[in-house]
């Protein structure tokens, strides 16, 4: 576990890129050694089951070369698999639907307790880390914390998505989620939809350990390269350990 709060560099979106043009460049493993270099505590990749970014064989890569790397999976016996083989530092479970440009929500550990429990007993077992994506729901969070799960990754996209009074409703809901996770003696990450301007309001959660942000970082990364761009968030992050 950090014993500060840590940058987790997700690099899904160099891999777009690439498929974009269903190119060989650029190679996320490169972006991902970069970001190390300039910062991140650790890498994350979300193989898809539409391979629509990251590939096999780019997971193979990054497990292989990258010091922590989180692999963000669908609870699927597919995902499971592959993960059990490769064994990443940590394994984020989420939510996938196919039509979605991206997560669009937290995982529903609630109603899909059993096939969760069993996911994460299974992966544990292979001396994997255990996150789960969800919500700032209180029962959701009570749930992730039975499933045995070490950590939860709250969802951050409602706060990114909104603005105003809506915006502090929902960082305050973050800060509740949060509280209560530390309480049931979950560790507490935070993804999606973070940025160089809105993580000021998220450094206001507590008990944070590793915020897991891309989209922001590798759109920044084609206006000043990824080094800049990873190492101006690490300093936007630094407040948070003072
Ligand atoms: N955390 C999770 C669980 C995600 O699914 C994503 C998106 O892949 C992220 C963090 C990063 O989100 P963003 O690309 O908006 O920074």
């Amino acid at each position: 576990m950090p014993a500060m709060l840590e940058l987790g560099v997700n690099i899904d979106h160099i891999a777009t890129v690439r498929e974009a043009r269903k190119a060989v460049f650029p190679n996320p493993l490169e972006g991902a050694l970069l970001a190390e270099k300039a910062g991140a505590w650790g890498i994350t990749a979300h193989l898809r089951e539409d391979r629509r970014h990251i590939n096999d064989c780019d997971m193979e890569n990054l497990a292989a070369n990258v010091k922590r790397l989180n692999m963000e999976m669908a609870v699927t016996e597919e995902m499971v698999g592959i993960a059990s083989r490769l064994k990443p530092h940590s394994c984020c479970l989420v939510p996938e639907k196919r039509q979605e440009l991206t997560t669009e929500g937290g995982l529903d550990v609630l109603g899909n307790y059993a096939a969760i429990k069993a996911a994460v007993k299974e992966l544990q077992s292979k001396g994997i880390v255990i996150s789960i994506f969800i919500d700032p729901e209180l029962d959701q969070i009570k749930a992730a914390a039975e499933s045995g799960a070490e950590y939860i990754e709250l969802h951050t996209g409602s706060y990114a998505n909104s603005s105003g009074a809506d915006q502090r409703k929902e960082l305050d809901r973050l800060i509740a989620g949060a509280e209560f996770a530390d309480s049931v003696g979950l560790k507490v990450n935070a993804g999606h939809g973070i940025d160089y301007d809105n993580i000021t309001g998220i450094l206001e959660i507590p008990n944070l350990c590793e915020l897991n942000i891309g989209h922001s970082i590798v759109a920044r990364s084609i206006m000043v390269g990824i080094s800049n761009a990873v190492s101006e968030m690490v300093d936007l992050m630094r407040p948070y350990n003072i």
